[in-house]
């Protein structure tokens, strides 16, 4: 396999990952900031509640020991004096009650900040899922579909992980290992201080950690958003990827990437195979310290056994979130990177905005104007400067060689995109200004590429009007001459289609999407090649309906087959995004023109 195959795959990882500047980085986190914020603003009181749980539950945790000690050094002695057993016993049932409250605190915490967080991830996949719903067409051109699915997928659980396990963990380590160094300060200073030297180390250990785990940790991720993207993209096209056998390929590039990520794994795995048992033996020998010195100072009369009882307990609980406080930060770096990316898209403003103050448009008679349009997708200009005035309810069909704009033309006047200079109207209306719902509810676009769901034949037509009844879905698909074929099919109208309607035949496919547009009922309608998957008989059939359909309707129709562009009122002749001939059909056969030669051809090729 060529090397470049790969890099073009690894290249995809440099997304969102640039060396960044310190500006762009500080304007990154105040981004992830916001979004952050804004998720947990509508849960504050319950996070409030979440922080008491836990000074609660902190609380219950550090008088464990503390309680050990006072049952060692003042309930022991008091029953060998002959005082009874009272003292012990209150101390062990405080303990009890402790540990009772620890459960229950713990318990509670677990549930509040699980709802908090299901709640905080549920928002956050709908937000990110509308808005990739809302992105125009242009965002999605180059946002492949991997990276959408690498966001909903990926990232939300980076942020999920944090929410879920992180920082509660963080929150109750810092409170415990805070606590607790008090606390040994306060039992016995001298020995302490002999704790508090384990401290330079741990520090070390830690930074080592953190240092390395975070280059590992991107690493791991980045080649995990490479495994689903090529995952993703390669399956999309599996039948283009069968038919040219470039199975082994992909497969080559695929272990690669899959090996990249264990790699990435292997790695991360090792620092922690390092660091947390490192911890663990610094711990250990600080415990065998303390046992020692303590010991000898419990014997010189310097301190109470029950005081190095608590001394040792407590220095689990000081060792243990250590090393959570370090994981912490794996999961800290992963969501805020997933933060940077998921708020980058949520704050992309999509190029075909809604107005704001919308002008309603709930009934549109379908006149259009294009006034002096330019447009460009990117560099290149497709359209220099376009006029063109359709009268409510004239059939236009656009004819002209791959590439001359048609398409464009047709996607312009379904606001897919925006005019860079000039504007498009629906009744006189730009449509700029127009309420996404009256604008699609005017202007319904038919392309070859038409896109059914998995679901039934008639809930794929009612997509058109999810208000219509049953017999207005069949109505429509007898207007379209759909009916006879559906009827046929194995349970009729409630045929599941499959994925992309792919049981369907491209003809068929193209019928049900034709009885949806119907059912949609728009003023403008656009056939953008619609016809052109449609046999000869069935091209017929249809063009006896798109008669009844688009009688009282405006239309564009762009086809190659001129039979269906002869049922047209105007043909326009389109050559590099410019009109050259405009006419009725039959004036432009006779005019001598570019349609004139065309319809020469196409009339040679009958006979
Ligand atoms: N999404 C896009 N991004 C960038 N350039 C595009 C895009 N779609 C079309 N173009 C370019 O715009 C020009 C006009 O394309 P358009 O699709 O409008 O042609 P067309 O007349 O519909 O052709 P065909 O008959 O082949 O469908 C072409 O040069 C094409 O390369
Ligand atoms: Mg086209």
């Amino acid at each position: 396999m060529t090397a470049s195959g790969l890099d073009a795959w690894r290249g995809v990882a440099a997304e969102g990952n640039e060396e960044l500047t310190g500006q762009a980085t500080i304007r990154l986190q105040r981004r992830s900031r916001r979004l952050l914020g804004s998720l947990l603003r509508p849960h504050h009181r319950t996070l409030w509640f979440a922080v008491v749980l836990l000074l609660l539950q902190n609380a219950a945790a550090m008088s464990g020991p503390y309680l050990v000690k006072v049952g060692i050094d003042r309930g022991i002695p008091a029953i060998d004096k002959g005082d009874g057993p009272t003292v012990l016993v209150v101390v062990t049932a405080a303990f009890l009650v402790a540990a009772v409250m620890e459960y229950l605190t713990k318990r509670a915490f677990l549930v509040t900040s699980g709802r908090v967080g299901q709640a905080v991830l549920y928002d956050l996949r709908t937000r990110v899922y509308d808005k990739f719903q809302r992105l125009s067409p242009a965002f999605h051109e180059r946002y492949t579909s991997g990276r959408v699915i690498s966001r909903l997928t990926s990232d939300v659980d980076a942020l999920g992980e944090l929410l879920d396990g992180g920082i509660d963990d963080l929150v109750l380590a810092a409170l415990s290992v805070g606590s607790v160094g008090v606390i040994l300060l306060f039992l016995d200073l001298p020995m302490g201080l002999v704790t508090l030297l384990s401290f330079p180390l741990l520090l070390l250990l830690s930074r080592w950690f953190r240092r390395n785990s975070a280059i590992a940790y991107r690493r791991t991720r980045e080649s995990v958003a490479l495994v689903i993207v090529h995952f993703v993209e390669s399956l999309g096209g599996i039948r283009a990827v069968q038919a040219f056998r470039r199975e082994p390929r992909n497969q080559e590039i695929f272990a690669a990437l899959n090996n990249d990520y264990r790699r990435a794994n292997e790695r991360a795995f090792k620092l922690i195979a390092i660091f947390a048992p490192g911890i663990k033996l610094i711990g250990n020998v600080t415990v065998a310290v303390v046992l020692v010195y303590g010991g000898y100072r419990v014997l010189g009369g310097h301190t109470e056994v029950g005081v190095l009882a608590a001394f040792l307990l407590y220095l689990r609980r000081f060792f243990e979130p250590m090393q959570e406080l370090s994981m912490f930060y794996n999961s800290l770096q992963s969501a805020s990177a997933a933060l940077e990316k998921l708020s980058g898209v949520l704050e992309e403003t999509p190029t075909v905005a809604e107005p704001h103050e919308p002008v309603p448009l709930p009934h549109a008679t379908g006149r259009v104007d294009l006034d002096n349009v330019r447009f460009a997708y990117r560099e290149a200009i497709v359209l220099p400067g376009l006029d063109l005035h359709v009268p409510a309810g004239q059939t236009v069909a656009l004819v002209g060689a791959t590439g001359a704009g048609k398409s464009t033309v047709a996607r312009l006047v379904a606001r897919f995109y925006d005019p860079l200079e000039g504007s498009v109207r629906l009744d006189g209306i730009d449509m700029r200004d127009l309420a996404e719902k009256d604008l699609r509810r005017g202007v319904v676009m038919v392309t070859q590429e038409n896109f059914l769901f998995s679901d039934t034949v008639a809930e794929n037509i009612r997509f058109g009007r999810p208000e219509a009844s049953d017999d207005d879905v069949e109505a429509a698909a007898r207007a379209i001459g759909a009916h006879e074929f559906i009827a046929a099919l194995p349970d009729g109208y409630d045929t599941d289609i499959g994925k992309r309607g792919g049981r369907l035949s491209a003809g068929q496919r193209q019928l049900v999407a034709f009885a949806r547009a119907f059912l949609g009922d728009p003023a403008v309608l656009i056939l953008d090649e619609a016809t052109s998957s449609l046999d000869i008989p069935s091209e017929r059939l249809v063009q006896r309906a798109l008669r009844t359909i688009l009688a009282d309707r405006t239309a564009l129709i762009i086809a190659h087959r001129l039979s269906t562009v002869e049922i047209a009122d105007r043909v326009l002749v389109l050559e590099q995004g410019r009109i050259v001939e405009d006419g009725s059909p039959a004036e432009l056969v006779s005019g001598g023109g570019d349609y004139a030669g065309l319809h020469q051809a196409w009339a040679d090729s009958l006979v």
